[in-house]
């Protein structure tokens, strides 16, 4: 049990309840219900953080349908979601960045996540200060796929100014990011993919050509240098669009990875899968971007916590435009 006085705060009220939403088992949206639970209660690394809105990803949903469960088994009960931004209500002893009163936005680093929920307790080294331009929804909507976007882009294909990427999914939550890291990067030719309904915003965002993928063929229209396929619908094809050196990325393990890098040995060409990592000091990195006006996040919809089910259903319709933002506070 921890002493109140580890935990700094004047508003921290120790064995106060909050609302959450809890799955009991692995199932479809009606396995999702609002549940009254105590409050997380910060260790000495630890914000206590009061969310005042959290977004959906697929992640959210795969691992609520126990697709997931082999590689990653929960412990059940659980409560999903990864994205948050709120206030800091309490600090342990350990905590040297932050301070009772902070607007911050994180990534969860907890197994089902913990975010649809009014409070989240996460450790300092996950979480950085929210963008002062955006609102806790707009903030909200960035951790996890602006992080899978940046080290995608930065830390696996070391982008470089002169390149040509492609963006394959660029009207969805991470691909919407990506093709605005890139540019911010200066990165001078970025290629986005989407359906015509969507072209209008991804060049908004940056892209300096649009492909619809219903009516033409990304592979065929140019040489890549890199591909990010955020999506994960381009497959081994895409392989045979990288310039000498190239690099793929999808968002999802497959084949095409081991398969990828053995076709692509003799050009030089590399296959790789993201896996996003929660990092305080890269969210740092795009709260920089944000407050230098070069990153935005596009809400495709907002829900309460209490409307989570529909909120996941809309995730899986696989059709958002930008980011679904779940408003807690
Ligand atoms: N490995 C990791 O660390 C990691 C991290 C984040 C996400 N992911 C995975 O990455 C994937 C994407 O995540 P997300 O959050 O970006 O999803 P999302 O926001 O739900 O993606 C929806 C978008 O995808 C577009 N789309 C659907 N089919 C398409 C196609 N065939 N070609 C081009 N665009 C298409 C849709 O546009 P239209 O309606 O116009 O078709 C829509 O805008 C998910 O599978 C997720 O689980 C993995």
């Amino acid at each position: 049990m921890k002493r109140f006085n580890d935990i700094r705060s004047d508003r921290f009220n120790q064995g106060a309840n909050m609302k959450a939403v809890l799955y009991h088992r692995y199932g479809d949206v009606n396995v999702l219900q609002m549940a009254d639970i105590p409050r997380p209660v910060p260790e000495a690394n630890e914000l206590l953080i009061e969310i005042h809105a959290g977004s959906v990803n697929p992640i959210d949903w795969k691992l609520r349908q126990g697709a997931l469960r082999l590689i990653r088994p929960l412990n059940l009960p659980a409560i999903p979601g990864f994205d948050v931004s709120g206030q800091v209500i309490a600090i342990g002893s350990n905590v040297r960045t932050f301070k009772v009163g902070d607007a911050v936005y994180a990534r969860s680093n907890k197994k089902a996540g913990e975010a649809s929920a009014e409070y989240i307790a996460l450790p300092e080294d996950v979480v950085a200060r929210k963008p002062s331009n955006m609102s806790h929804a707009e903030a909200a909507a960035v951790p996890l796929a602006g992080l899978t976007a940046l080290q995608a882009l930065r830390n696996l294909a070391h982008i470089r100014t002169d390149a040509t990427l492609l963006v394959n999914g660029a009207s969805g939550g991470v691909g919407s990011y990506a093709v605005q890291i890139a540019k911010a990067l200066g990165v001078r030719t970025v290629v986005g993919v989407c359906s015509a309904a969507n072209a209008e915003l991804v060049r908004r965002l940056g892209a300096d050509e649009v492909i619809d993928y219903k009516t033409a063929d990304p592979l065929r229209e140019h040489e890549y240098d890199v591909i990010f396929d955020a999506v994960s619908t381009l497959g081994m094809r895409a392989m045979g669009a990288l310039r000498r050196g190239g690099i793929y990325i999808s968002t999802l393990p497959g084949p095409v990875l081991a398969l990828g890098n053995i076709i692509g040995l003799f050009g030089g060409k590399r296959a790789r899968v993201i896996m996003v990592r929660p990092h305080g000091a890269d969210l740092e990195f795009l709260r920089q971007m944000a407050e230098e006006n070069k990153l935005m996040s596009v809400i495709d919809s907002e829900y309460t916590l209490e409307q989570i089910q529909s909120a996941h259903t809309a995730s899986q319709a696989g059709r958002a435009r930008g980011k679904i933002v779940i408003k807690i506070q």
